[in-house]
């Protein structure tokens, strides 16, 4: 076996410790399948004040005690404590960033649970994240040879590492993964940049169109870039809007840059080990599947009809999730013999509007708001059906999930949903879901139908299933292609 690495992965979100969407699911899995490749890999977040330290079972550490962070003008003491991950098989040490002020204060990750506004200092909070992560290292004296960085709120820290710490890190390389360009860590440019610390010759690479970007300074520090899944990398090249401009520094480090689709966490997403639906099963006792159906129409407070096909959808309520469809289709799609159960929390217009379409179909359409993980795979396993009508969707760990469960998914074609979302065919019976390709009410209409016309046929329908149950979507062979990545950076060192 060839020698194993040292990785220390970096998130804002890291299951189950905090989450609020699809990073979380990856910080977790992604570590883990690692470390069962014999690799020596920690992960590290903040610990926000919604992480108890009980449930966490959360330490100190000595020598990580009252570590001074200069942030601007002021300086704010970083105690960095121990906890761990696990799923059945693996085990994983978590450190975690503490500090009353910036993080153990507030209760949600990036914003207020209350008023659903982001914290006005953001920008503060995740450049003290990122200089806590160095300190670690330098209070360690452990210099991992990866530090594997995802979305804007690490995105800096390659350049700590670079531009400040640059004898420390030598022999460390850096990777950075994309999983939402569309928030990019954007802030008014001198008040933010003055808090970084970095001297002036520095400006530019943290500075486009005039804003403060952290993103823009993971592009340009990282040893490598990765993405996850080959259409959205597509996407991230070509699309200027998209990326606000920053596909220019991806094309100029195209031969850096690789996709690689995520996977699931296969002890935890099966429906037949799953401790948190109603009945376990397999794709040979599908039927017990129905038993999870009428326990989550009755959670959900609809009528039971075994007959009536369930649609679920579990989602932050953004305007990537194209909810707006939903509401432009809704006298249509509640004309259907169809229920459609909805969790979900965000956006505040977005909850009224699902709200407001709840009131008017009372039979056919069922919301709950809030963050419920026990829920969620209950939705799994119980609906038939599972709707992602996305605008734009770099990945998207749902239908993964939904293909395990024998939930057969209705998505738009866009980034990760054409990567692994095959459209169903009456002929050969091949293909494992429901696409649409315009962003509009009619043709997400026209795939909804067709999935429901196919559903009448049980015999049919047990095809579509049986196809995505059977796949294998674990982490075996992309965090292979991570290991692959590492291997090169460290040999080309
Ligand atoms: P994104 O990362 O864009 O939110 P993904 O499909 O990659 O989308 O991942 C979303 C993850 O978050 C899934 O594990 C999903 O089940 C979970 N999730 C989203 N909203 C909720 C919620 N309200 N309650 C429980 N889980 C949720
Ligand atoms: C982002 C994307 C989602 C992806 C997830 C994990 O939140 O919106 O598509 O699955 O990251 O990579």
């Amino acid at each position: 076996m060839a020698k194993p690495f040292s990785i220390l992965f970096v998130a804002s979100e890291i299951y189950p410790i905090a989450k609020t969407g699809g990073v979380a699911d990856v910080a977790f899995g992604l570590p883990l399948a690692l470390r069962d490749l014999e690799h020596d890999v920690r992960v590290m977040l903040p610990k926000y004040g919604a992480i108890s330290e009980r449930k966490n079972r959360i330490h100190e550490i000595n020598r990580l005690k009252d570590i001074p962070i200069v942030v601007g003008d002021t300086q704010e003491l970083a105690t960095v404590k121990s906890s761990s991950i696990v799923n059945t098989r693996t085990k994983v040490q978590a450190y975690m960033t503490t500090n009353n002020h910036y993080f153990d204060s507030k209760w949600g990750l990036y914003s207020d649970p209350e008023t659903g506004l982001e914290y006005e200092d953001n920008d503060e909070r995740f450049i003290f994240f990122a200089r806590s992560v160095i300190q670690t290292c330098l209070l360690l004296g452990w210099f991992p040879n990866v530090v594997h960085c995802n979305d804007w709120h690490t995105a800096i820290v390659p350049m700590y590492m670079k531009a400040m710490y640059p004898d420390k890190f030598k022999n460390t390389k850096v990777v950075f993964t994309i999983h939402n360009v569309s928030n990019q860590g954007v802030f008014p440019f001198k008040e933010t940049f003055r808090k970084t610390g970095f001297a002036e010759n520095f400006a530019e690479d943290v500075k486009h169109k005039n804003k403060f970007n952290f993103m823009k300074a993971g592009l340009l520090y990282a040893d490598h870039i990765t993405t996850v899944s080959d259409t959205y990398a597509k996407e991230l090249l070509a699309d200027t809007e998209l990326t606000n401009g920053l596909n220019a520094i991806l094309k100029k480090r195209k031969d850096v840059f690789t996709p690689i689709v995520n996977g699931i966490d296969t002890t935890i997403w099966t429906p037949d080990k799953d401790k948190l639906i109603t009945k376990r099963y397999t794709v040979d006792s599908l039927e017990k599947k129905a038993d999870n159906k009428e326990a989550l129409v009755e959670k959900f407070e609809l009528e039971f009809k075994p007959e009536t096909p369930v649609i679920a959808m579990v989602s932050r309520l953004v305007e990537q999730k194209g909810f707006s469809l939903l509401k432009q289709a809704s006298e249509k799609l509640f004309a259907e013999d169809v229920q459609l159960l909805i969790l979900g929390e965000g956006d505040k217009d977005i909850e009224d509007v699902l709200k407001a379409l709840m009131k008017r179909y009372p039979d056919k359409l069922s919301v709950k708001i809030g963050f419920d993980e026990p829920l969620s795979h209950l939705m799994e396993a119980g609906a038939d059906m599972y709707l992602m009508p996305s605008l734009f969707e770099p990945c998207g760990l749902n239908q993964l999930y939904s293909f395990a469960y024998g939930a057969v998914p209705i998505v738009r074609a866009t980034g990760g949903l054409i990567d692994t979302v095959k459209e169903f065919d009456d002929k050969t019976k091949k293909g494992n879901g429901f696409l649409f390709n315009k962003f509009e009410a009619g043709d997400m209409l026209k795939a909804i139908r067709k999935a429901l016309e196919t559903y009448k046929d049980q015999d049919v329908w047990q095809h579509v299933v049986r196809n995505g149950m059977k796949e294998d979507h674990s982490w075996g062979n992309s965090s292979k292609k991570y290991e692959e990545i590492y291997r090169k950076l460290l040999l080309s060192a």
